[in-house]
């Protein structure tokens, strides 16, 4: 991609192109970054493998982090900051529990569970609106974590959900997907109605 989008420029106040987003990123230092929503068309974009975990790797993550939890979110993938590579962030730990952040670089579903659970999901791409969606309730999946390290973790409830969810981003997929077409239409006519009375 050649253009600059304008949410990666805006965030590190730099010249920079997509295809330079750890720089992006670390020119920003650990930062709260712009969240893109719909209808921007990254949300659609197949996002690229992480080939190697470094200290730019690892300060997005970071600021990855601070963005969810000042959303507040329990996740978030790179694509959602116009960064188009295979990483994830996650913390489904309660309000009054320690913090418990997941990163999770080119997250990997190995195998699902065969019962299904039904959770009503957000996302922080698409504002106010919830969708409520039947997954596989266990997950195991295989990653690489910070250090770079392969782990492999088996998950259940809301973590099974939202790992799910945010490996779904990583492949273009939104929870706007799992409704008709009908409503599905709906939503993204109302999204692209509000950017155009934003412009105005
Ligand atoms: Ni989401």
């Amino acid at each position: 991609m050649s253009a600059f989008h304008p949410a990666v420029v805006g965030l590190a106040r730099c010249v920079c192109q997509v295809d330079r987003p750890f720089l992006c990123a670390y020119l920003s230092g650990m930062a709260k970054l712009p969240i893109i929503t719909l209808p921007d068309p990254l949300l659609r974009t197949q996002s690229a493998p992480i080939e190697r975990v470094d200290d730019e790797v690892r300060q997005l993550a970071d600021s990855m982090l601070e963005t969810m939890y000042a959303a507040p979110g329990i996740g978030l993938a790179a694509i959602q900051v116009a960064v188009p590579r295979r990483l994830v962030v996650l913390d489904v730990s309660d309000k009054d529990e320690p913090r418990n952040p997941l990163v999770m670089i080119n997250p990997e579903i190995v195998s699902l569970g065969d019962t299904l659970a039904p959770y009503e999901e957000g996302c922080l791409s698409i504002p106010d609106v919830l969708v409520d969606i039947d997954r596989p309730s266990t997950v195991r999946v295989r990653y690489v974590d910070r250090y770079g390290k392969s782990q492999e973790l088996d998950a259940a409830g809301l973590l099974a959900t939202a790992i799910q969810h945010e490996v779904d981003h990583l492949d273009g997929r939104l929870i706007i997907d799992f409704l008709s077409r009908l409503k599905r239409d709906i939503v993204v006519r109302r999204f692209k109605k509000q950017l155009r009375s934003a412009k105005i």
